[in-house]
């Protein structure tokens, strides 16, 4: 049974799809799914897309369809805690949809139903995810993008990741979330999604996300350099690490 590596974007996946052998394509619900092994274990990739609903449209398919065992989500997110900064990762140990809000019958945050508003994150998978962010380092980029990104000081956290359908750019509004949830380390648009379908799956997932911006008056200029320039790179030595620490 194959692990899955999702990302939302193309730039994010960039570089992940040479590293398969024997790669075969299969279109499904509208989606691009390849598969193939990747240092010999089997592999499947796709893109969420972007948002809540299209993420987990794409990760039941990864399930229903292609048998997924695992899913892995590979990406950027902006960074809400003052110390997480352009270029660091995070990864996940935690998932919440910060637009949850079914107040007054259920608590803030509370995903109706399920009695929950955090989803874990698979507890030996975050593990792996330590082992492999330690294998990238700022020595992967010439001068230039070290410098302009600032990734000489690249640390990893782990914690707590929010989601929802809006992409946070404006510095008040990533206050706000700060000040509802100030444990949340970063944000992004599709991770607590998937991780409620894989909660209901019973499959074991993870997320490792790199910070391309500071959900700020900046973030809609920060976020695209650093998805043309940074992402593709980070994402396929992370993961190639990650696969490699696999049974
Ligand atoms: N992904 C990357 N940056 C983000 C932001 N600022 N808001 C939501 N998702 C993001």
């Amino acid at each position: 049974m194959p692990t899955a590596i999702l990302s939302a974007l193309p730039e994010e996946q960039h570089g992940l799809r040479e590293q398969l052998d024997g790669t075969e394509h299969v279109r499904h619900a509208g989606r691009d799914f390849h598969t193939g092994r990747w240092h010999g274990r089997p592999v499947v990739l796709a893109l969420s897309r972007i948002g809540k609903v299209a993420a987990a449209t794409t990760a039941t398919a990864l399930i229903e369809r292609f048998g997924a065992q695992r899913i892995v989500f590979t990406g950027v997110a902006g960074g809400l805690c003052p110390d997480v900064r352009v270029g660091d990762t995070v990864i996940a140990t935690e998932f919440l949809q910060h637009d949850m809000n079914a107040l007054p019958l259920f608590p803030r945050h509370e995903v109706p139903l399920y009695g929950l508003s955090r989803f874990a994150a698979n507890a030996e998978l975050v593990g792996l995810l330590s082992m492999a962010a330690s294998a990238v380092s700022s020595g992967l980029f010439d001068g230039a993008t070290r410098a302009r990104f600032k990734l000489d000081g690249m640390r990893t956290h782990k914690g707590l990741l929010i989601s929802g359908d809006r992409f946070v750019s404006a510095a008040q509004e990533a206050m706000t979330l700060q000040r509802d949830l100030p444990d949340a380390l970063a944000v992004d648009m599709e991770g607590a999604a998937v991780a409620q379908v894989c909660y209901d799956y019973g499959i074991p997932f993870a997320a490792v996300r790199n910070i391309s911006d500071r959900a700020d008056d900046a973030a809609h200029v920060d976020f695209p350099a650093y998805l043309s320039q940074v992402a593709g790179k980070q994402a396929r030595a992370l993961i190639s690490a990650l696969l490699s620490l696999l049974d």
